[in-house]
């Protein structure tokens, strides 16, 4: 009985998926395929939008499986797009600070771009003053990702890459596939897997910059983190394998936080390296499995609240430190000092190297899973 009424919702989804026209006023949920552009080498590269019954809509490009825009509704109601972002592929193929894309093989810093796995010394590419970070100076953000439309209720993109052995110096070919559901709850779900033919590392995220506000900076945004340890770091940014408390320091954010009250205090020598909150938090342990609160972000002024869950262990909160005005974004403006801010859901940076933190090898044979769940709501 149950069956018989999952199979008619699932062919219900179906039809509307590939007949349904979004008509104003009464948003249908589909996905819709558009050209976006051309890579250096003359392969096509997609643009996908996605878009829930309440009208959300996301929009996706196979270039670095970047989220290109999202909108969500403030309390009023009225849709702001949420997400920096560019306008044209020529802007993200010029070069952006990991807009939306996924990253990968490896999010976050390596020291030295160095590691050893099975006794085997393996060198990655150095792009962030002789570190590692998110993959390389060619990483997952700026690979062009097969996309195929996954039919169901709900409008989902499933994007893959191939990764080669010895890309960026990491061993075995990589097979990743990352799905993008635009659930009717206005969340937007991330699952990403990955299979090695020889042992590697991964540690995949996403690099959304979120301004909830749609303009302006993000020091007025409230932040909870369900984290009660983070990792301090060197000036170079590489954790010093300390988990400190964040107990009576500027790095609490257990109860909701305005991000500026205390993104200057550089009396913490961690906001001095950090130019501001760069960091990695350890999500408080929790018995339940799956998926696991990790952050609330809110707007005061548009109500917009976004919650972040995860099955991963921490969460890097990056506030824009480096957005500096010299990237143009959408509308030819340029993206400002924090103007943007990131909850980069992963393992610990540099775990490879500290065997005391949770494992980021994936062995042949093994499956590599996560997945996070951003989700919209209105304070009023
Ligand atoms: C990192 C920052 C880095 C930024 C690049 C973030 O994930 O934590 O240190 O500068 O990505 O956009």
């Amino acid at each position: 009985m149950y069956s018989k009424i999952f199979q008619l919702a699932l062919l219900a989804g179906v039809i509307c998926f590939f007949s349904c026209k979004n008509t104003p006023g009464t948003p249908q949920p589909g996905i819709e395929k558009s050209a976006f552009g051309q890579m250096p080498d003359g392969r096509a590269v997609e643009l996908y939008t996605l878009r829930n019954a309440q009208g959300m809509e996301v929009k996706i490009t196979t270039y670095g499986g970047t989220i290109t825009s999202w909108t969500a509704p403030d309390k009023a109601g009225t849709y702001a797009d949420i997400a920096l972002g560019c306008d044209s592929l020529a802007d993200y193929l010029h070069g952006t600070p990991y807009f939306g894309a996924i990253i990968g093989r490896y999010g976050n810093r390596i020291a030295k771009g160095k590691f050893t796995l099975d006794s085997v010394a393996y060198t990655l590419a150095t792009n962030n003053i002789g570190n590692h970070l998110h993959g390389g100076i060619a990483g997952f953000d700026k690979v062009l990702w097969s996309a195929e439309a996954v039919p169901g209720a709900e409008p989902a993109l499933r994007l893959t890459y191939q990764s080669k052995d010895g890309e960026e110096g990491y061993p075995g070919n990589l097979s990743a596939t990352v799905t993008y559901t635009l659930q009717k709850d206005n969340a937007l779900k991330i699952d990403y897997t990955a299979t090695a033919d020889k042992p590697t590392i991964v540690n995949l995220t996403n690099h959304t910059y979120f301004n909830l506000a749609g303009n302006g900076d993000i020091l007025g945004h409230e932040l909870l983190l369900h984290a009660d340890r983070f990792l301090p770091v060197d000036s170079t940014l590489i954790p010093t394998g300390e988990l400190r408390p964040v107990s009576g320091t500027v790095f609490d954010f257990t109860s909701a936080t305005p991000i500026g009250a205390r993104i200057n205090d550089t009396s913490d020598v961690q906001i001095r390296y950090g130019l501001g909150y760069d960091h990695c938090w350890v999500l408080t342990a929790s018995d339940a499995d799956g998926l696991r609160p990790a952050a609330v972000l809110s707007e005061p002024q548009s109500g917009r609240v976004l919650e972040v869950l995860t099955t991963e262990p921490a969460v890097q909160f990056y506030s824009g430190n480096f957005l500096d005005g010299t990237v143009t974004g959408k509308g030819d403006l340029p993206y400002r000092y924090r103007t943007g801010l990131c909850l980069e859901t992963q393992h610990y940076p540099d775990a490879p190297n500290r065997p005391e933190f949770p494992s980021t090898v994936l062995r042949p044979g093994e499956m590599y899973t996560s997945s996070t769940v951003y989700r919209f709501s209105v304070k009023r």
